[in-house]
């Protein structure tokens, strides 16, 4: 079948391979070509055993792969064809040189717009998919319209607001797409013939235009804003503790106020994700260079208060042991940043391994997805480490169990075969406050929710 346009993705990534699949299920008269540098992970999107775990989304590319939507790493005949290119690269923080440890490493970024450049025959769209800081399509602009051959590129941004482990759901049902594209003609036409992708799907009134500048700065101040709802409940968590006062009554009583909202207030061990904390130090770093420290600080803190709640967690589980847990196994019930997703990029579980560790704990931890992923992320730090997929295993023999990714299952565990399996006294730290506490400390637990009372015969 011929295809109406040429849709290409540079990046096969959480976003790009998600995203692609999702708008090729609903485009059938277009054609969506996914290419990466990667070819591991392409070989995984051609395979059964999909390169990332998003529930919905085998379904979604079975029925697309092979028809409309093909994966490969033919970058160049990839750029050639296409009309409209998404670029989903990734956009990591800077590790290095001046901004490093805040300001967005736009290297991966860069080279596809000079990959571009070289390989792009006609006129093309280009669309910013990745998270990037505000004003970069300016720099693209001036890369690309540094061609020799006098090809005419229109960049658009088009961010991304799905959240993994809802990823399908997220793209199927999004509160709203957003555009910018430049006030011109051609600005104008690029953004149509965008929207006109999500229009298959997407209700009218939910597609959203802006200029480029507010569309880039739009999904950092979103990200900015989600987080910050989490730093605020987590810091009024930590006086819950001192005061007797509970975090869940708390976020249910302020979140009905529909001018608050109920959603992005469970108190956690704290925010992970390979975002957040990204988009939020970029945001400090871009107001600190705009030479407003003011405004730099202030979301800053977001991040400090999430470091501190990690710290916390860690400190109070200590001290709760009795100032020690050296040689004491301590079992971790979720390794994942979030349920429903093996992702474990800035996972708060890695800050809370790599700190019991140094307290010399011995950790076993259990995860249904991120297993793998937590071999890399703690293959440098020394201690005893060991992993299991069945959390009765992880239990079995230990001091204390944290639960670290709010997994449904947990929940549905028999805890009175746990805690018989344990060393006594058996200590139960709830990180994401999904336990029912009391049946907890009725089976004999020493349990200690986030952000109330603790439930203990001490
Ligand atoms: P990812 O690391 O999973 O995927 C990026 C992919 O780009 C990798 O597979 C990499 O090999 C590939 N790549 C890098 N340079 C390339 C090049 N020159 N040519 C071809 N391929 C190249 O990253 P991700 O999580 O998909 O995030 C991508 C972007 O989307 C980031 O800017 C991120 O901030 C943003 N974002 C992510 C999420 C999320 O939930 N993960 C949500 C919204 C927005
Ligand atoms: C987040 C945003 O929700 C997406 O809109 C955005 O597109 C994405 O970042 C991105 O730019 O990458 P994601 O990080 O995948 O999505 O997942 P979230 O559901 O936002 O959770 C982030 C972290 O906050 C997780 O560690 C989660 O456990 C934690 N969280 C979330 C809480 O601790 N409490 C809450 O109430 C909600």
């Amino acid at each position: 079948m011929s295809h109406s346009k040429r849709i290409l993705c540079i990046g096969a990534g959480y976003v790009g391979g998600p995203t692609m699949a999702v708008m090729a299920m609903k485009c059938p008269d277009y054609r969506f070509d996914v290419v990466d540098i990667n070819p591991e992970r392409i070989a995984g999107w051609n395979s059964d055993e999909l390169p990332i775990y998003e529930p919905g989304l085998d379904e979604v590319v079975r029925k697309a792969r092979g028809r409309n939507l093909f994966f490969s790493t033919e970058i160049a005949a990839g750029i050639r064809d296409a009309d409209i290119i998404f670029v989903s690269v990734n956009t990591p923080t800077k590790t290095f040189g001046e901004g490093a440890g805040m300001a967005s490493d736009l290297q991966y970024w860069e080279r596809t717009a000079h990959e571009i450049v070289e390989h792009a025959e006609g006129d093309k769209i280009i669309v910013e998919k990745s998270t990037l800081p505000v004003r970069t399509a300016e720099a693209m602009e001036r890369i690309l319209k540094a061609n020799p051959r006098g090809r005419r590129f229109e960049v658009v941004s088009n961010p991304e607001f799905l959240a993994e482990g809802t990823a399908v759901r997220d793209l199927l049902e999004g509160d709203r797409v957003l555009i910018g594209a430049h006030d011109t003609k051609d600005g104008r036409a690029a953004a149509a013939a965008v929207a006109d992708i999500y229009r298959h799907w997407m209700p009218e009134e939910r597609i959203l235009t802006t200029s480029v500048w507010s569309s880039e700065l739009s999904k950092l101040v979103a990200n900015a804003f989600l987080a910050q709802r989490i730093s605020s409940i987590n810091a009024i968590s930590a006086l819950c503790e001192k005061t007797d006062a509970d975090v869940g009554e708390i976020a249910r009583a302020v979140g009905s106020d529909s001018r608050i909202g109920a959603r992005f207030l469970n108190a956690s061990v704290g925010f992970g994700g390979s975002c957040f904390k990204k988009d939020i130090l970029n945001l400090v770093y871009i107001a600190r260079s705009y030479n407003l420290p003011e405004v730099a600080d202030y979301w800053e803190a977001v991040v400090r208060m999430n470091n501190f709640q990690m710290e916390r967690f860690v400190r109070r589980m200590v001290r709760e042991m009795f100032n020690t847990v050296a040689g004491k196994k301590i079992a971790l019930f979720g390794f994942a940043f979030k349920a429903d997703t093996g992702d474990t990029r800035e996972s708060p579980a890695i800050t809370v391994s790599r700190l019991l560790l140094e307290e010399r704990a011995h950790l076993a931890i259990t995860d249904p997805q991120a297993l793998e992923n937590a071999r890399k992320d703690l293959a440098d730090l020394e201690g005893e480490v060991t992993y299991t997929i069945d959390p009765y295993a992880a239990a079995e023999g230990a001091d204390a169990v944290a639960v670290l990714t709010e997994w449904r299952h947990y929940r549905e565990l028999d805890f009175e075969r746990i805690f018989h399996s344990m060393r006594q006294p058996a200590f139960l730290f709830d990180g994401r406050n999904i336990l029912d506490h009391r049946t907890l400390r009725e089976i004999g637990f020493q349990v200690y929710p986030l952000g109330s009372r603790s439930l203990t015969s001490f």
